[in-house]
């Protein structure tokens, strides 16, 4: 099969790339290379040994859109293309609004206009919201976000559902990722954050090369059984392998699926930091701090759906993310630009 990955250089969008090729698939990535560069893909390309057709073109350019889905023809679409940073789009509201609809709507448009009824789309587990207890499983409602970045991905379930309604031949597939995290086991590519990174695992191995002083854990008193919050990390290449799955499977499939991509397996923020320094042997030295707002004290996967429905299952452990994470960022300090980091 052809996929085209909107959003496609980025850190979910690149090892799915890997994947895809790996698998035997044709890839066509689009990216604005508004949080990428197009040095991941380039290595995506040497790793497999196949070539990636490459646009750079914004996914809100319905021209740009229309013109490369027309010349390429993909038989499904993987929509990554969004703006993901939980504290900016607190700040930027309407950015992340304009950004993130825009390009569902835009993807969706196009895809009518040049027949592709195929589509995968990046969700997040952050639609379940305040309410649902952990574990998540897809037949919750969705519940209330704690911020736009999550309502965006709320919001973007609505209109892809409704696309689907209006045209039965369209077959949707919402996953839902818990926390990705790790990088391909050769080093070579991996997740690129620019300034203070947002995230967990790239602030721990920052911190672990050098870049920043002492990581913060925020908050130490919540009702678990280290006070810490609990997660389900999942490894990056575990999630790429599910891309190639639901792809695989939507293609004999009509209509929505709503589809889990997580271990299933909480840990706690002490947890990752314990494993991190366990098996790398390396210190990171950490802090108790204030809570964060909007963080949930528990969030993990009822993993089953996919399993019965893709026949996926994430393969990697724990120790697997913490060494993989580990040797991308020490064999890439500055990411793939050698842009400076922020203090
Ligand atoms: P990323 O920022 O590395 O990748 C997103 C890519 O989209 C980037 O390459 C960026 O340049 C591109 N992009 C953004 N706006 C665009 C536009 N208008 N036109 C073209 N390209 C555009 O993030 P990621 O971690 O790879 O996430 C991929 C998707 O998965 C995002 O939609 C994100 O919201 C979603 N997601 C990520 C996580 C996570 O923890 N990483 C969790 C749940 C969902
Ligand atoms: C994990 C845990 C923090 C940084 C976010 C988005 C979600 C999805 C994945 C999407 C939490 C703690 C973190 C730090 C810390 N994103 N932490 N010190 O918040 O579960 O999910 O990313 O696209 O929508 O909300 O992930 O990695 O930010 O945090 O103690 O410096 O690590 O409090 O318990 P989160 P995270």
């Amino acid at each position: 099969m052809k996929i085209l990955l909107a959003g496609g250089a980025g850190y979910i969008g690149s090892h799915t790339s890997a994947a895809l090729l790996e698998s035997g698939h044709d890839v066509v990535v689009l990216d604005n290379y508004d949080n990428s560069s197009p040095e991941a893909i380039k290595r995506v390309e040497k790793l497999t040994g196949k070539p990636v057709s490459l646009y750079e073109a914004d996914a809100t350019d319905s021209k740009a859109v229309f013109d490369i889905m027309n010349k390429e023809k993909p038989d499904c679409v993987i929509h990554f293309a969004g703006l993901k940073a939980v504290g900016e789009s607190i700040k930027q509201p309407l950015r992340y609004y304009r950004n993130n609809i825009d390009t569902t709507l835009t993807l969706l448009e196009c895809m009518e206009k040049t027949g592709c009824k195929k589509i995968v789309f990046s969700s997040s587990a952050t639609v379940y919201g305040e309410e649902n207890p952990a574990p998540c499983n897809e037949e919750m409602r969705k519940g209330s976000c704690t911020n736009p970045y999550g309502w965006t991905k709320s919001m973007m379930e609505q209109i892809l559902q409704d696309a689907a309604v209006a045209d039965p031949r369209l077959t949707v597939i919402l996953l839902r990722y818990f926390n990705p995290i790790g990088a391909h086991p050769s080093g070579q590519i991996g997740e690129n954050p620019r300034g203070i990174p947002n995230n967990l695992m790239p602030y721990i191995t920052q911190v672990a090369v050098g870049k920043r002083e002492k990581l913060t854990v925020f908050g130490g008193d919540y009702d678990t059984p280290d006070g810490t919050c609990l997660r389900d990390y999942i490894h990056i290449m575990d999630l790429a392998d599910g891309h190639v799955k639901a792809v695989e499977f939507s293609q004999n499939h009509k209509g929505v699926e709503i589809i889990n991509l997580g271990t299933g397996q909480p840990y706690s923020v002490l947890d990752m930091v314990n494993t991190f320094q366990k098996e790398n042997n390396i210190r990171v030295p950490y802090e108790i701090g204030p809570r964060r707002g909007g963080d949930l004290p528990v969030v993990y996967a009822d993993a089953g759906k996919a399993e019965k429905l893709l026949g996926w299952k994430a393969k990697r452990n724990l120790a697997d993310m913490c060494r993989d994470s580990w040797r991308w960022q020490k064999n890439n300090p500055n990411g793939y630009d050698g842009l400076e980091i922020e203090k």
